[in-house]
Parts: C-alpha cells; sequence; structure tokens
C-alpha cells in the first residue's frame, strides 16, 4: 500500500510565487484569529513588562545593598538600608511574580480561545465542503488538519510566543542592566555574541530541516494509519497486515530518526551554550576582580554584573527552539487556512426560491457533467420525470447511474445546463429545503452513534414514536430492532446491537421514508438484502412509493417490476426508456438483460 494521500501541501515544495500566495494566506487567517483577542495580548503585555522589570531588578539590589547598606551598617551600626533593600528586594519579587503568573495565566486563556475558535470553524468549514472537495481531499489529510496541526498550533502559542516575549524581554532588560550598571563587563558579552550568533544559526538550519521532516513522517503516519483502518476489511481479507506492518514500520522509523536527530542537534547546542556563558562569566569574573583590586569597581557591582551575564544567556536556547516552533506553526496555519479557504463548490444561493410543498417533478435540461475536465460521464442529458413516477435506473456499472442520482440530490452541479425540481433550478433552492425534498439511499447505509429511534429520527427529529415504528414497521425493520437487547434504545454501536449489513440497510429506509420526501432515489439501496428480505422490503415499497416520485437504481430486476417506467443507461445517455413490458416485449437490451435474468432465477 503506497502512501498517496500525502500531496504537496504535506511535503512542503512549493514554487517562490505559491509560497508567497499561502504566506498571503497564513498571514490573513492569523490576522482573523488575533483581532478579536487585540486587546488582551495588550494587556498581556503589559503585564510581563512589568514582571521582566521586576526579575531583573534583583541583582542591582543586591549590588545597591552590598555596595551601600552593608557599609552603613559594618561602619554606623544602622540597621535601616540593609532592612529597606531587602523589603524592597522581596517586594519587588513578590510583585515580578505576581505580574508574571498574571501574564501566563492571560496568554493561556488568549491561546486556547484562539484554538477553541479555530477548531470549532474548522469543523465547521470541512463539513460544509462540497463532495467533491471530500472526494480529493483524504479522511487521512482530513484528521490531520483537525488534529496534528491544531495541535502544533497549540503548542506554539501555548509555550513557544510565552517563551519569545519572556525571552526577549528579559535579554533586553538584562542587558540594559548591565550597561547601566557596568559597561565594561558588557563588552565579552557583546564579543559572545558574534560565535553565538553563528551556532545558533547552525542549530536552526539545522534543526529546521528535522522537524520539517518529522512534520511530514508525522503526516504520512496519520494518512497511513487512517488509511489502513478504514480499509480494514481489506486488509483482513487480503491478509495485507505483515505488509502494511512493514511500510508503516519504515514511516515509523524515519519518524524515529527525524526526532532523534532533533534531540542530537539539541544535546550539541544547549551545552555549547553552557560553556560559552561560562567562559564569559569567567572572564568578566577575572577582569572584575582585577578592576577590583585597582580600586575602581565595587565588589557588590561585580557580584551583580556576574549575576546578570549567567542570566543573559539563558534564553538564547528557547529563542532556537521558537524559532523551529514558528516554523512549525507556520506550516500549519498555511494548511489549515487552505481548507479554511476553500470554496464550496455547491455554494447555498443567497436568495433562495421557496420551494413550499415540492410535487417531484423532475427536470434534466441539456445536462452535462464531468467529475475531471474534458472526461464527460454525462455528455448531453435531457429527461423529464413526471411528479408520483416510479422510474426504474438500469445499466451496466460506470454507465452514470449514480452519478445522475448525485445531480438530483445536489452533490454536485452540472457542468452545464440544468436540473430542476418542479421548474425550479437546484441551484436556487436553499439546502434545508432540498433536504426535506430529496432524500438519497445509497447502498453505505451510514449509521450514527446513539440509539436505532435517534438514527431513524435524522430525517424528521420530531417524529413521534409511534411515527418511528410505523416508519419501521413498513420496510419490514420492526421485527428485528424488537428483538435487540434494548429495542428501539438500543445503541448501534454498542456490543449487542451490532448490525448486519442487511439490518442497517433496512434502517437506512426507515430513516428515509420517516423523513417522507417528495424524490426519494434508491441506489443500489437493496443490494446487502438476502432475497427474503428484499422481498419483505419490495412489499412496503410499493406502498410507501406511491405518493411520490422515486428513481431506483438496481441490480437485480426484480425491483423493476413495480416501476412505472425503466430508463436504460450506457455511457452516460439513456438508451431505452419505456414502461417494464413493452420494453420486456421488445428486442432492445432490456428485454436481452430480462432474458438472461429470468433464465438466471430458473
Ligand atoms: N468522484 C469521482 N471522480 C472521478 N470520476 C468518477 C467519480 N465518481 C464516478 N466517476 C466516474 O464516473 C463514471 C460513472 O460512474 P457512476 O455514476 O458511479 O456509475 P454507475 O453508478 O452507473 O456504476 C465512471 O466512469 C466513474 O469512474
Ligand atoms: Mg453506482
Amino acid at each position: 500500500m503506497s502512501v498517496t494521500g500525502v500531496s504537496g501541501e504535506e511535503r512542503n515544495d512549493f514554487t517562490r510565487a505559491e509560497n508567497k500566495r499561502l504566506r498571503a494566506r497564513s498571514m490573513r487567517l492569523a490576522g482573523e484569529l488575533v483581532r478579536p483577542v487585540r486587546w488582551q495580548i495588550a494587556g498581556s503585555g503589559l503585564l510581563i513588562v512589568l514582571g521582566t522589570l521586576g526579575s531583573v531588578a534583583g541583582p542591582a539590589l543586591i549590588a545597591l545593598g552590598i555596595d551601600q547598606a552593608l557599609p552603613s551598617l559594618t561602619s554606623a551600626g544602622d540597621w535601616m538600608p540593609v532592612i529597606l533593600i531587602a523589603s524592597a528586594y522581596v517586594g519587588i519579587g513578590l510583585l515580578g511574580g505576581l505580574f508574571r503568573s498574571g501574564y501566563f495565566r492571560m496568554a493561556a486563556r488568549i491561546s486556547q480561545r484562539v484554538i477553541f475558535h479555530l477548531r470549532l470553524r474548522l469543523f465547521r468549514q470541512t463539513q460544509d465542503l462540497s463532495m467533491s472537495f471530500h472526494e480529493k481531499y483524504t479522511s487521512g489529510r482530513v484528521i490531520a488538519r483537525q488534529t496534528s496541526d491544531l495541535d502544533t498550533l497549540r503548542e506554539f502559542l501555548d509555550s513557544g510566543i510565552e517563551d519569545l516575549v519572556s525571552g526577549v524581554l528579559f535579554m533586553i532588560f538584562t542587558a540594559t542592566a548591565l550597561i547601566i550598571l557596568d559597561p565594561q563587563s558588557m563588552l565579552p558579552v557583546l564579543i559572545s555574541f558574534v560565535p553565538i550568533f553563528f551556532f545558533a544559526w547552525w542549530f536552526s538550519n539545522r534543526s529546521r530541516k528535522a522537524f520539517r521532516s518529522a512534520r511530514v513522517y508525522s503526516a504520512r503516519l496519520i494518512v497511513q494509519f487512517v488509511e489502513t483502518m478504514t480499509g480494514i476489511r481489506a486488509v483482513k481479507a487480503f491478509r495485507r497486515e505483515r505488509h502494511n506492518e512493514t511500510t508503516y514500520g519504515v514511516e515509523v522509523d524515519n519518524y524515529r530518526m527525524a526526532n532523534q536527530t532533533v534531540i542530537a542537534l539539541f544535546g550539541i547546542f544547549d551545552p555549547g551554550l553552557k560553556l560559552v556563558a561560562n567562559l564569559v562569566m569567567a572572564i568578566v569574573l577575572l577582569l572584575g576582580a582585577l578592576r577590583v583590586l585597582d580600586g575602581t569597581m565595587e565588589v557588590g557591582v561585580l557580584l551583580a554584573a556576574v549575576l546578570y551575564v549567567r542570566r543573559i544567556f539563558d534564553p538564547v536556547a528557547e529563542l532556537a527552539f521558537f524559532y523551529n516552533g514558528m516554523q512549525s506553526a507556520g506550516s500549519a496555519l498555511e494548511k489549515i487556512s487552505g481548507v479554511l479557504e476553500e470554496e464550496p463548490t455547491v455554494p447555498e444561493p443567497t436568495h433562495p426560491v421557496p420551494l413550499a410543498a415540492a410535487a417531484g417533478a423532475l427536470d434534466f435540461a441539456h445536462v452535462s457533467f464531468h467529475y475531471v475536465a474534458n472526461r464527460p460521464v454525462l455528455p448531453d442529458l435531457d429527461l423529464h420525470i413526471p411528479a408520483g413516477q416510479t422510474v426504474a435506473l438500469v445499466g451496466t456499472t460506470g454507465a452514470g447511474k449514480s452519478t445522475l442520482a448525485k445531480l438530483l440530490a445536489r452533490f454536485y452541479d452540472p457542468s452545464s445546463g440544468t436540473v430542476s425540481l418542479d421548474g425550479i433550478s437546484l441551484r436556487d433552492v436553499s439546502n434545508d429545503d432540498l433536504r426535506r425534498a430529496v432524500v438519497m439511499v445509497t447502498q453505505e447505509a451510514y449509521l450514527f452513534s446513539g440509539s436505532v429511534s435517534e438514527n431513524l429520527r435524522i430525517g424528521r427529529p420530531n417524529a413521534t414514536q409511534a411515527e418511528v415504528e410505523a416508519a419501521a414497521r413498513a420496510v419490514g425493520a420492526h421485527d428485528f430492532i424488537l428483538s435487540l437487547p434494548e429495542g428501539y434504545e438500543t445503541d448501534v454501536n454498542k456490543r449487542g446491537g451490532r448490525l448486519s449489513s442487511g439490518q442497517r440497510q433496512l434502517l437506512s429506509f426507515a430513516r428515509a421514508f420517516l423523513a417522507d420526501p417528495a424524490v426519494l432515489i434508491l441506489d443500489e439501496a437493496t443490494a446487502s438484502l438476502d432475497i427474503p428480505s428484499e422481498r419483505l422490503v419490495q412489499r412496503g415499497l410499493k406502498t410507501l412509493l406511491a405518493d411520490r416520485t422515486a428513481i431506483i437504481i438496481a441490480h437485480r430486476l426484480s425491483t423493476v417490476a413495480i416501476a412505472d417506467r425503466v430508463l436504460v443507461m450506457e455511457h452516460g445517455h439513456i438508451i431505452e426508456d419505456g414502461a417494464p413490458a413493452d420494453l420486456i416485449a421488445g428486442t432492445g437490451t432490456f428485454a436481452t438483460l430480462h432474458r438472461a435474468w429470468r433464465d438466471s432465477l430458473a
């Protein structure tokens, strides 16, 4: 199984122009996210400035204490200055701590709020996007957006920015304090910044590559995991477990190696930084000691200078890491903004034409449709289906039957021409009206977590229990529902509530009939039923289809018996159209098909 779900977006290999467009797109999203919290950001900025000032004041107070307060205590026995400075030290430390804790709490609240809104928005957008998006954007990628990308952003907001702001401020304030206190001690620090700069640059470059490949591998892991698990039946049926394990193992190993590289790089960078810092501290101490001997420097100032020098290097590692966090967050933002800016290809009309009570007349007028440019699936379709007619649509696999159904349910809009309901183009009907009027039942028969009742009510949330049971009875599902552990209240995803695919299909029938649409489309909806269940459904079908328009796509020709009209489709064209009896009596494709089918039953 190859990993097909990893697109250019996951690999980050873009041209310059594309990169520019992507950056603009991310910046737009970042702006939208920041705007509602800009005042909170300003407030937290003030808190961290005050907090950092507090923590930078410490060494200066110590210098003051040693050089001014201590002498007046030893020479004049005056305790006052010492007590004052000690209280100031404690007081300022306390205040600084309060401000810093306020800052961290506020920053956390801001980032949580931003992520919360983004998460909801991403969910809403992904769900609202048209079928064409979901068919090209694999579920693995959708999941990666909602999980690892959002997590990367959250991590960056949670610690990255906070560390950067407090780190940068700390360095600036500490350097300023040192310059005011003793400019000469700043000189070795300034000189050391040259090798540190190159060192950090090297680290960032190397680790960026490692981080980037770690991200690619982690995205691939998610994609492959999701692909394997959604296709678990095929995996089991074809004994692909060992093979998948091998390919997954390769990706896991790549991921491990990439992470290991990052850690190894950090293992060089962090001790290297400490070494430089210690060296600079030793030099400052040595030069200071000479000046103290000269009498040109006081001991307290030297102590404060050494303390400042030791602390000035603390945030350097954080800054280098921040740069990486920013890179990851940037690419996550790029990918998320890509989903957010995707336009629905089937947009809801701004001024919908109301569809009060749909009668159910359907029209295709010069409809052409293609999924992929230059490969028309429906070249030019004209078709009128009067309200209330039951139509059987048959034809070989790939003829375009499901495509026709998807156009009727407006999962897609035609490439040209118009599909209309009661004379109104589907493009002009609101989503609510359309979903009420047209319901499609497919082979998939998806059930959501929850009880049988809840699943049946999806098409009509306010249906009474009696109505729910009547619908279940009508399709022959009532008896098996009663035999479930908790009847209608059985959870369909819990043990004991698991249903066979035939039972699921009966439920999706009942769900559709409860919704009571003007137009009902059944696309191979009875394919998983055994012959007795299908008979049961068919008996129900006759009455249930009586007062609505129905399009039945079916392999088994037994369904055709209840149709008023049969359409035979081939290569996107309707090649036969007539009453079942007439077509069977004739010499066309349908007559041949029907004869073969009857012979197979004998
Ligand atoms: N999402 C899609 N993207 C591209 N091509 C598609 C898609 N769905 C169907 N097709 C193609 O359109 C043609 C008609 O498919 P479909 O309407 O599903 O046929 P049928 O239901 O009659 O078996 C086929 O050639 C199929 O490969
Ligand atoms: Mg089909």
